[in-house]
């Protein structure tokens, strides 16, 4: 075969190319040898493989240049595709070229363990390791699959502004900037647009990042995270939960459909995640789950709101995903509906993840009251020039409306078994993080 008709591939498609002589662009992650073979593990962001360089079938220039090949050096590899059943992937190549293309040293990050810290310093070359390289991927699943849900239900995406001028979900956790001479901050959420859209379109999602100047350091807490805000028009809480469980089952099994290889690469156990998506989620109201985490032994009294613990807990006691509803009023947002029968609790459900990934959405139906609601915004504080246009939505043709937020760094790490939140997104913002 010349060098123009031999095909140039990536390498997830090796399996289609058995047998035929192949090129990759593809980086080095790692090498062993002897005197005469040199094993290179390859990877060229689509997957991860071994080249084979045999002395025997090669120049002594091209061994030796194997040979020397640093840590993250890039090159076109060209070989022939084998099937390797000792190797994870499956598939290797035998070498008969390399052309190196781009020369590294001293790469930092080596085949020994390195801490945290040290990785998330150099996030922008970790984005090239293994962890990473599964867990992005299947956020890019759940992203795509977003979209594809509900775009099926009929909705349409609003793109809410970053820059605002109020703080529905509390003045405490604001990152404030100056708007030319006016206070501005970013986004804590989408929902108040994304309100004014339901009764624009009936059917609206946002999904964008949003800003809490959260200074705990928790694994599950970032300063700058993306929501995916669905907000329905003529929706109770019922009608929304029930649409929460199917696209959060969605989710999961667009993942365990597309990102198997993932899945392994992370240890994740498939099966556990699959009898997540058995509907429906347990309603547990907020009053019963203050006495079952009583009842074993939790010092909690009614009217705090969860911690990780409890959180962890609960979604532990019913073995899948579970809905808490009708929380506190003075514990939740301003927004949210009252109660038809008591003062003291808001319509209101967070949904929490089993084994410790805690609470993956938090939703309500809103209150649809003028009066209402302007007066709740003063108790808060805030200043009603700021929520004029949003009580408009009162004035003109109010309607039953509910919508919910999903954290999209939560579900990533509920659904790749992660530790940390850090590890959802590419380049994470914490307290003590601003770079890379
Ligand atoms: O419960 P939250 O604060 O709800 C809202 O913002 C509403 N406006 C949503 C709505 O009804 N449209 O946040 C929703 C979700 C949480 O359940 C959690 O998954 C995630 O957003 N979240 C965070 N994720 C990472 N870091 C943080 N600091 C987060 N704060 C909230």
């Amino acid at each position: 075969m010349t060098e123009q008709t031999i095909p140039t591939i990536q390498i997830k498609d090796a399996p289609q190319y058995v047998g035929q002589t192949v090129k990759i662009g593809a980086w080095l992650r790692n090498k062993r040898g002897s005197g005469k073979m040199a094993f290179l593990q390859l990877r060229d962001g689509t997957a991860f493989f071994q080249a084979v360089v045999a002395k025997a079938d090669v120049s002594e220039k091209l061994f030796e240049t194997a040979k020397e090949l640093k840590q993250e050096s890039s090159m076109y590899v060209t070989g022939v595709i084998n099937q390797d059943k000792r190797s994870k992937f499956g598939y290797e190549m035998k070498v008969s070229d390399i052309q190196v293309i781009g020369e590294s040293h001293d790469y930092p990050i080596t085949p020994k363990e390195h801490g945290t810290e040290f990785l998330f310093d150099e996030r922008h070359l970790y984005l090239r390791h293994i962890k990473p390289f599964a867990t992005l991927k299947i956020r890019n699943t759940l992203i795509a699959a977003t979209y594809e849900f509900f775009n099926k239900e009929g909705f349409i995406k609003l793109d809410a502004p970053l820059l605002t001028g109020s703080a529905p979900e509390g003045t405490t956790e604001l990152f404030e900037t100056d708007y030319f001479g006016q206070d501005a901050y970013l986004s804590q959420t989408g929902q108040l647009y994304a309100e004014s859209g339901a009764m624009a379109f009936s059917k609206v999602f946002t999904f964008g990042p949003a800003f809490r100047a959260e200074k705990s350091k928790t694994r599950r807490h970032l300063t700058e995270f993306w929501m995916i805000e669905p907000e329905m028009a003529f929706y109770d809480q019922d009608a929304s939960l029930e649409l929460q469980e199917r696209y959060v089952a969605f989710l999961i099994e667009k993942v365990l459909e597309q990102n198997e290889q993932e899945l392994d690469l992370l240890g994740r156990d498939k099966e556990l995640l699959k009898s997540y998506t058995k509907l429906p989620f347990p309603r547990v109201s907020y009053d019963d789950a203050i006495k079952l985490l009583q009842d074993n032994g939790f010092d909690v009294e009614w009217g705090v709101d969860f911690g990780s613990p409890e959180e962890t807990f609960l979604a532990n006691h019913f073995s899948k995903p579970v809905f808490i509803v009708n929380f506190p009023k003075a514990i939740k947002a301003f927004y949210m509906k009252r109660h038809p029968e008591r003062e003291d609790v808001v319509v209101s459900a967070d949904l929490l993840a089993p084994e410790g990934y805690g609470e993956i959405i938090g939703g309500s139906e809103r209150d649809t009251d003028y009066d209402y609601l302007k007066q709740r915004i003063e108790e808060e504080g805030q200043s009603l020039e700021d929520y004029n246009w949003y009580l408009d939505l009162r004035k003109f043709g109010s309607v039953p409306h509910s919508g919910f937020g999903l954290g999209l760094e939560r579900m990533v790490t509920f659904v790749t078994g992660e530790e940390h939140i850090r590890e959802a997104i590419p380049f994470p913002r914490m307290m003590h993080r601003l770079r890379p």
